[in-house]
């Protein structure tokens, strides 16, 4: 594909020729095609729509598409200018307009040879010195040479944090639960009522306990909030003096690390062209580090490594990343799927919906484009979902029998994370089983030949089927899968992005609830402040003074 074909800037995704022609395409025969009647037709459909990127292998044959479908999706990608914006991704280049910086994530997973700059900063370079200073740190709380104010060995690790301070981190921390052995428990703190917190002091030591703050502004309400709770419940019961050895912080502010006390040794910087949500490869991984060991931190490095090259390399036909994104994009604009679910059979993977839901939701939720201009197609899709069986038994009647139109992705280990293989069966019995089911289903035909002939009878029995699902199928849930998987979900993202034509790296929807809330804070302080709230609002905070707030 030449240069001039490929989108100019302000071209909207419905002007490219692959869009129209999709369209078209997606109002033909493929709309009401069965992916049964689509199976039987193409014998070769499973090695067509099957690829693998490192460990990781994606089963997509079970999606509405057929050979044409997919040639213009990939068009689409092209036209769309998928490879000139992952290029200039890679290349530091500033895509991330609205804040003016680059976004290079990738760079935090870069081999020691691999060359990122940014200006006169070598990237790779400082990457690399946080890291081995990451690695004197966790390696010396692990051999008790740094230790509590009393001189006792931390046991307990808090990771105070929010978003995407804390989101990678709870999710890597239960994924990789079974790489913990004696190294200290990690515990997580996030929401600003103060809860978490509470329960934790109940069952903390403070002598044993080390704070982690992971905030990339360091002023972020909720965080801030709970670190000052922790930090006055460390000085009333160790001393004023003990703030220095409990409180270690990832963040790029220094002088508010300064301010609220952090040991110079005990912090670990990053850089403004890491986005919150794709940070978990950085210093704010620390906990995770203090949980797994650093070796194991960077194999974690090392997987997420090897699916950036995979994305760079791999042809746009045969390239994991832009194939997830194409899927999602074609049900988005053409199906009229508004959600998207993601279904991890493994219970260890529990938080990773959560951890997804911002990863896209906040890189994709916007209405407007990069250059300004009104979007004209719908962005980004609502990101939900549970793990495996605990799901089955809760929403799965709708994505089965339901009027929407959900596109899930299955996520599944061959072998066990911890358990017997024998419950690790079940657990891939019970997905191949729901994949099947979804798009088989079963007709009133099949229903009669196995004896249920009332018509109300069938009529609730019938599964349509015909409802699509990706695999992504791992060897084993390890630090180095778990960083291919999230790296994979990361470029689709941005893939996906790129699609819409928006800047997925700003988040400015969440700023103005921010203000909002502080003003709120001003009003419950001081009742009689002027500052007018908005009516409903004004009433509810005139009845919860009244309940005794
Ligand atoms: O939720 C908005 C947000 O800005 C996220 O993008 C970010 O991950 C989170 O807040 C936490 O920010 P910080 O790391 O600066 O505390």
């Amino acid at each position: 594909m030449s240069q001039s074909r490929q989108r100019s800037p302000g071209t909207f995704p419905r002007d490219l020729p692959a869009f129209a022609a999709l369209a078209e395409h997606a109002y033909g025969a493929i709309a009401t095609a069965h992916m049964k009647t689509l199976f039987a037709r193409d014998k070769k459909r499973v090695t067509r729509f099957t690829l693998d990127a490192a460990d990781v292998h994606l089963d997509y044959s079970r999606n509405r598409i057929n050979a044409t479908t997919w040639r213009l999706l990939v068009a689409l990608a092209r036209e769309a200018g998928v490879e000139r914006a992952r290029d200039a991704m890679f290349a530091g280049e500033h895509i991330n307009a609205t804040e003016d910086r680059a976004v290079l994530h990738v760079a935090l997973r870069a081999a020691p040879r691999d060359r990122f700059r940014i200006g006169k900063q070598n990237c790779t370079a400082d990457v690399h010195r946080v890291l081995d200073a990451m690695e004197q740190f966790v390696r010396a709380v692990h051999a008790g040479r740094i230790q509590g104010h009393t001189g006792h060995r931390f046991t307990d690790v808090v990771n105070i944090g929010i978003g995407g301070s804390d989101l990678g981190v709870v999710t890597a921390l239960r994924a990789l639960e079974h790489y913990r052995g004696k190294r200290p428990r990690v515990h997580c703190v996030s929401n600003v009522d103060g809860t978490q917190l509470a329960d934790l002091k109940k069952i903390l030591n403070p002598a044993t306990t080390l704070f982690v703050v992971c905030s990339k502004t360091f002023t972020t309400q909720e965080t801030m909030a709970n670190a000052h709770v922790a930090r006055r419940w460390i000085q009333r019961t160790l001393g004023p003096g003990a703030i220095a050895d409990h409180f270690a912080a990832a963040s790029t502010n220094h002088e508010a690390m300064d301010a609220f006390g952090v040991h110079r040794q005990y912090r670990f910087g990053f850089w403004d062209w890491v986005g919150g949500r794709f940070s978990i490869w950085s210093a704010v991984g620390l906990s995770v580090a203090l949980a797994i060991g650093m070796p194991a931190f960077r194999d974690f490095l090392a997987g997420a490594r090897k699916i950036d090259r995979h994305f760079r390399v791999a042809p746009l036909e045969r390239n994991m990343p832009v194939a997830l994104a194409l899927l999602a994009f074609w049900y988005n604009q053409f199906f009229g799927a508004d959600s998207q679910a993601i279904l991890p059979y493994d219970n260890r993977l529990e938080r990773f919906p959560a951890f997804l839901q911002q990863m896209h939701m906040e890189s994709n939720g916007k209405s407007v484009r990069a250059d300004g201009a009104s979007v004209s197609i719908d962005t980004g899709m609502v990101i939900w979902g549970e793990a495996g069986n605990n799901a089955q038994h809760s929403f799965y009647q709708l994505l089965h029998q339901g009027t929407r139109f959900v596109p899930v992705d299955f996520i599944l280990s061959a072998r066990s994370s911890g358990a017997g293989m024998a419950e690790h069966r079940l657990a891939i019995a019970n997905c191949l089983a729901q994949a099947s089911a979804l798009m088989a289903g079963q007709s009133a035909r099949d229903l009669r030949a196995a004896g249920i002939v009332d018509a109300s009878s069938v009529a609730h029995r019938v599964h349509p089927g015909n409802r699509p699902s990706n695999t992504l199928l791992l060897p084993e849930l390890s630090p180095a899968t778990l960083g291919q998987l999230i790296a994979i979900y990361e470029h689709k993202v941005f893939v996906e992005g790129v699609l819409f034509g928006v800047n997925s790296f700003d988040q400015w929807g969440v700023q103005l609830g921010k203000v909002l809330a502080n003003s709120v804070v001003q009003r419950l302080k001081k009742p009689t402040q002027s500052n007018q709230l908005d009516a409903t609002a004004e009433h509810l905070l005139a009845r919860l003074r009244r309940l005794g707030s």
